[in-house]
């Protein structure tokens, strides 16, 4: 989960990392009274989940309380990259005289983590990283070590920062370090790190992001939650726990197993060339167990997308058997009609593996009048588009 730059600057400062005051506006006219407390001057800056929000003209210098409210007008509603902005933080300004760029990162392909630094700091680090690599350190970080203070200046030696900020930055390094290892983040950058005029260190612009299988040990993330721009069926479907996915397809789906709900994606997008180009219109993996709990659950949600127009409901008995999906299946849809959201779009289902004879016959004797059933998983494909189609 990527956070806004105001909650990576909440997080910094729990673990005191040093940053400047700063206040979250949804609405131009708060601006005022929030600039007046900063100390009458502020700088006013897009909070959207992109980069590159100072080159679009999201940061802006308000010179004192009218001007902010004037800045945050024109920066509010803005669109920048695709990403509407709908809140400003506007923060106390710092009078800077140098630049800098630190940051961790997992690094998967080395399986290691890394920690990158460079006195260029500011607006384009990805132009630095490729037209003068050279000026961008990058030194391994062992998880076992971390972050020590040998490990810290090491890093500051290798970036080249001057030696009157090398002290604080050697501990602004191991501060962040403990960020990013006390919050489970997957990446945590500082650009720019600052030197002000009086010689202070500051993290003045802050990115975040945090690992979501680290949830269950980390319960004050929910709260970074962007709810707003969340997709209503992902967010029920988190709530009962599925691993849903939308898509912009019209063809629904729900298998068991990641690796099986892969390639039905795949089958059925071909398919659906044929078929006015329909698309699935969700990854759906029930896991095994398939229950009928689950599999309501399932159908509920993908039912509840309007682009469905039909279903494919591709399964493969394994230790959970074909008869006990069916069952699932049947029980799924009794429930949904005893609940009044009785399924009105056809459902392809294909059946193979552990019992699937006996599974394709409860599903045959329950005769819902929806409910097809086809051997084949692309022969399944084929007619859930072609009913998407329709
Ligand atoms: N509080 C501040 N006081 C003074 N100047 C600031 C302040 N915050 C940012 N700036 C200046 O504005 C520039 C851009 O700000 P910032 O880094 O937050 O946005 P950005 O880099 O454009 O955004 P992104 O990191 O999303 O690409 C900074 O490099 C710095 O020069
Ligand atoms: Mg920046």
């Amino acid at each position: 989960m990527d956070l806004f730059e105001y909650q990576a600057r909440d997080l910094f400062a729990k673990h005191g990392v040093p940053v400047l005051a700063g206040e979250v506006i949804d609405t131009p006219e708060a601006a005022r009274q929030v600039t007046a407390e900063l100390g009458g001057r502020a700088v006013v800056k897009a909070q959207v989940k992109t980069g590159g929000r100072g080159k679009a003209g999201g940061v802006k210098l308000a010179s004192d309380p009218d001007d902010a409210v004037e800045k945050a007008g024109q920066i509010l509603g803005m669109d920048i990259k695709g990403h509407t902005v709908h809140k400003v933080m506007l923060a106390q300004t710092a009078d800077i005289a140098d630049e800098y760029y630190v940051s961790y990162l997992l690094d998967r392909a080395n399986r290691t983590f890394l920690a990158m630094a460079s006195v260029e700091g500011g607006m384009d680090i990805e132009e630095v990283a490729a037209t003068k690599p050279e000026a961008l350190a990058k030194i391994p970080v062992d998880a076992n070590e971390g972050v020590t203070e040998a490990k810290a200046r090491e890093i500051v030696e290798a970036a080249r920062f001057p030696a009157e900020i090398a002290d604080q930055a050697v501990e602004v390094l191991q501060t962040l370090w403990t960020v990013f290892v006390k919050e489970d983040a997957l990446l945590v950058e500082v650009n720019p790190l600052v030197k002000t005029a009086d010689g202070k260190v500051l993290a003045l612009d802050g990115k975040v992001s945090l690992d979501e299988n680290a949830e269950f040990r980390q319960p004050d993330h929910v709260a970074f939650e962007d709810k707003a721009a969340a997709n209503p069926l992902e967010a029920a479907a988190k709530a009962k726990g599925l691993n849903y996915v939308k898509l912009d397809g019209q063809v629904g789906i729900i298998g068991n197993g990641a690796g099986l709900v892969m390639s039905t994606l795949d089958v059925v997008a071909y398919a659906g060339e044929k078929h006015s180009g329909v698309k699935p219109a969700n990854f759906l993996d029930i896991g095994g167990g398939a229950s009928a709990d689950v599999m309501a659950n399932g159908l509920e949600i993908i039912l509840g997308d309007p682009d469905v127009r039909s279903v494919f409901v591709n399964v493969f008995g394994g230790i959970t058997a074909c008869d006990a999906v069916a069952n699932g299946i049947v029980q799924a849809l009794e429930l949904l009609r005893s609940k009044g959201e009785d399924v009105t779009k056809p459902l392809v289902v294909r059946l193979d593996g552990n019992n699937a004879e006996l599974g394709r016959k409860i599903l045959s004797d329950a005769n819902h009048p929806l409910v097809e059933q086809v051997d084949t998983m692309d022969g399944a494909a084929d007619r859930a588009a072609e009913l998407a189609a329709k």
